[in-house]
């Protein structure tokens, strides 16, 4: 496996595969790789001739209130984590390389952005399509890997990609959870004892929604306030959002007809946990 830390190191690379006919798997992420980091990086491993995954803790991405300054950060656990699934390259360029003073461009995207996360961070999918369409003009991947978890990201990047004709195919894989159902994240190290704890309610509220929708209820409003009361039995969780939106729109729905998803993001003290899962669809 090959470190590459500057960006026209990676254009070179790049420009080079797509000149090749390389079939060149994507997987961005912002490091500090737990599970399903890994199984995106596995997925892209088994489906193309190269991977290359990308390791930069967006600064454009954060609010000013936000953890860009204590967010969490080890390189070198990355790079074995990264070569222990069989990644070809790492690109973790450094912010200036990224974005040197005369950078000036925002990407703005409508409607699928404008709910749930994009609600109550300002600012925070314009800093995503920004930097995911640098790494794809300078990776010039086939295929690109997105979690399920960043269920709203995911879609934002399907609308990117097709927005601006993009020649790769944006591939979702599904929530990676612990062996007690919390969906795997790099900021659940900032947990406490008595908020992991009490976190679970979060993939528990989820599984009561499933299995009202598979007895039949239909009505949003209804299975959300059951969602709800079910995290309110946790002292410690501040309910940002419940919804239910529309799988592909990210725009609130009354009855489910289509593939929907239902999304929470839940504050435990200092920490924001966000899920989510799919209903009527493939899931
Ligand atoms: P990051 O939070 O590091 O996540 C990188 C990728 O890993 C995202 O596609 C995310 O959805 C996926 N992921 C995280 N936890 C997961 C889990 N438990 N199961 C499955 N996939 C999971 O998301 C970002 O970084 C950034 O916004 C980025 C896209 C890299 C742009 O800066």
């Amino acid at each position: 496996m090959e470190l590459i830390k500057t960006v026209a190191e990676m254009a070179a690379l790049g420009h080079g595969w797509r000149a090749a006919n390389k079939k060149v798997g994507i997987v961005p992420t912002m490091g500090y790789l737990h599970e399903g980091h890994l199984e995106l990086a596995k997925t892209s491993v088994a489906n193309n001739e190269i991977t290359v995954m990308t390791i930069f803790v967006n600064p454009i991405q954060f609010g000013p209130n936000e953890d860009l300054d204590c967010y969490p950060r080890d390189l070198a656990g990355d790079l074995a984590k990264a070569e222990s699934v069989g990644v070809d390259y790492v690109f973790a360029p450094q912010p200036a390389d990224m974005y040197p003073k005369t950078y000036s461009c925002s990407i703005d995207i409508t409607g699928v952005s404008e709910t749930l996360c994009g609600q109550s961070r300002p600012g925070h999918f314009q800093g995503v399509c920004a930097v995911i369409t640098k790494l794809f003009n300078l990776v010039q991947p086939t295929n690109a890997y997105f979690g399920q978890k960043d269920g709203q990201q995911l879609a934002v990047i399907k609308h990117l990609a097709a927005d601006f004709n993009m020649p790769v195919k944006i591939n979702g894989v599904p929530i990676v959870r612990e062996a007690d159902g919390l969906a795997k994240s790099s900021r659940n190290v900032y947990l406490d004892e008595e908020c992991r704890k009490q976190a679970l309610v979060l993939s528990q509220s989820l599984q009561v929604a499933k299995r009202l929708y598979d007895e039949g209820q239909r009505d949003a409003s209804m299975i959300k306030a059951a969602v709800r009361a079910h995290i309110e039995t946790a002292p410690l969780a501040e309910i940002e959002y419940v919804e239910i939106v529309d799988a592909l729109t990210m725009q609130p729905v009354g009855k489910l007809e289509d593939e929907v998803m239902l999304a929470l993001a839940v504050r435990f003290k200092t920490t924001r946990l966000i899920d989510n899962i799919l209903l009527g669809g493939e899931a």
